[in-house]
Formats: C-alpha cells, sequence, structure tokens
C-alpha cells in the first residue's frame, strides 16, 4: 500500500551535517520526500509531540533533546512507508540496529539516535498533520 510517515532528523544528525546523507538513504529506497523543512521547535511543542511516552521516565529529557537545537521533519511517501521506514532507521537502541541502517551508520546513543519515524498509519497522520497542517 502507498502509505505517507513523518520522519525527524534530530539535533544531533542536523548538527553533524548529516541531512544530505540521510536524505539520500530514504530516496534511495524508494522513499520519496514530498514535503521538508528544517525548523527548531520549542520544549512544549516537542511535548505535544511527544505525548505519547509522558508516563515514561525518559519524557523530559526527550522533550528537551528534541528542542534543542534545528530539527529536519519530512513527509515521506511510497510502499508500505511506515514500516519502511522504520527498517531503514534500525532499531531505537544505535547498539542493537542491523547493519547500515541510518541509527546504526549515525546513531550516537538512545537519545541521539539521529532519526525518529512513525510507528502506525494512525500515528502517521497525526505527525505529519502536527508539523504540516494545511
Ligand atoms: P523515537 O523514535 O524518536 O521515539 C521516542 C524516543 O525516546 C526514542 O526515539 C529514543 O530516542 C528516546 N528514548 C530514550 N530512552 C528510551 C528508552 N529507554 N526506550 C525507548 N526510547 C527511548
Amino acid at each position: 500500500m502507498i502509505e505517507k510517515t513523518l520522519s525527524i532528523i534530530k539535533p544531533d544528525a542536523v548538527e553533524r551535517n548529516l541531512v544530505d546523507e540521510i536524505k539520500k538513504i530514504f530516496t534511495e529506497n524508494n522513499l520519496n520526500i514530498k514535503d521538508s523543512k528544517k525548523i527548531h521547535i520549542s520544549k512544549e511543542e516537542a511535548a505535544e509531540f511527544y505525548k505519547v511516552h509522558q508516563s515514561k521516565p525518559f519524557y523530559d529529557a526527550l522533550c528537551s533533546y528534541l528542542s534543542s537545537g534545528p530539527i529536519f521533519v519530512m513527509i515521506l511517501e511510497g510502499k508500505n512507508a511506515i514500516s519502511e521506514n522504520r527498517r531503514i532507521m534500525g532499531a531505537t537502541n544505535p547498539k542493537d540496529a542491523d547493519p547500515n541502517t541510518i541509527r546504526k551508520l549515525y546513531g550516537i546513543s538512545i537519545d541521539k539516535n539521529s532519526v525518529h519515524g512513525s510507528d502506525s498509519l494512525d500515528n502517521a497522520k497525526k505527525e505529519i498533520n502536527f508539523f504540516f497542517k494545511n
């Protein structure tokens, strides 16, 4: 099924000038970038975006981190885009990620894991709408 999903290149990767390399990995894997922008969100916006994690012990640090510097957000479109994006990103913890995945190649730690991707169709719709309201 042709789907759309949201991808975020996180502050650690933007700071290291990895945006073009990461975009190339997506497009080489048949995920087309339909829209994109570089932004710097507030901690309040990060808290809203990651609301699903609000009961987790790492929530506050996660929101501080996502708002600590510019991020690059993209709408990716392609066949099975949600699962394909997650396959291409690799496991949440770079230590556990498969070879040649983005998180294995560029992730620094479970917090600074370079990219975020929507985990379901429902969340993809919500997350795309969060950053790209019409
Ligand atoms: P992301 O895919 O952006 O979704 C939530 C983020 O929380 C996750 O990537 C990690 O960067 C971060 N995180 C920090 N600690 C943990 C943890 N123990 N388990 C899962 N995610 C964590």
